[in-house]
């Protein structure tokens, strides 16, 4: 039976063992997801899940019965999301592209405060009066360097 062979291998593994020099110390672990920030492979996969805040923004701002706690919390991710044009994923060829990326992680946390301390008409008034010129500048200055 298999079982019966452990021994003897184990017997023979720890003579190996103790003839050859010490193992080297093992390679730290990778740290914990999201201790580098938010996991995106791709500044595109970025945009998607800031996509996905941005809606449920839009919703909690803008429906009967909008949750601010929800905007809040969706905002702050989009804040953190942002972060990354300009560590990770800064695009130098696009002029202002990690200014706008700042701009537009400033807005998002003011977004979030604003709706953490219920104050929905500020946050909505934020909201629409400046996702034209957040979203809209740097897809503007994207295109005219790529097209
Ligand atoms: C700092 C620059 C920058 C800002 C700010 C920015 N974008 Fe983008 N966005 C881009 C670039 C560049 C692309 C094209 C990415 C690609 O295709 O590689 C893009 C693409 C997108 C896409 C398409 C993603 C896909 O491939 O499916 C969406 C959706 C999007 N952005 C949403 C937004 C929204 C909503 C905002 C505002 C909250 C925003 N973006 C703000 C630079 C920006």
């Amino acid at each position: 039976m298999f079982r019966r062979r452990i021994p003897l291998l184990a017997v023979a593994a720890a003579i190996v063992a103790c003839s050859s020099p010490a193992p080297p110390p093992r390679a730290p672990a990778p740290a914990a997801p999201g201790a580098a920030g938010p996991a995106a492979d791709d500044w595109a996969h970025v945009m998607k899940q800031v996509k996905l805040r941005y809606e449920r923004i839009e919703d909690g701002l803008t429906e009967p019965a909008g949750d601010l706690r929800r905007v809040a919390a969706a905002a702050g991710e989009a804040a953190e999301l942002m972060r990354l044009g300009y560590g990770r994923f800064e695009d130098p060829t696009v002029p202002g592209f990690a200014r706008m990326a700042r701009d537009t992680e400033s807005w998002f946390l003011q977004l979030a405060l604003e709706a953490r301390q219920a104050h929905g008409d500020i946050a909505r008034e934020l909201f629409l009066g400046e996702r034209k010129r957040h979203c809209g500048d740097c897809h503007d200055a994207h295109e005219r360097v790529h097209g």
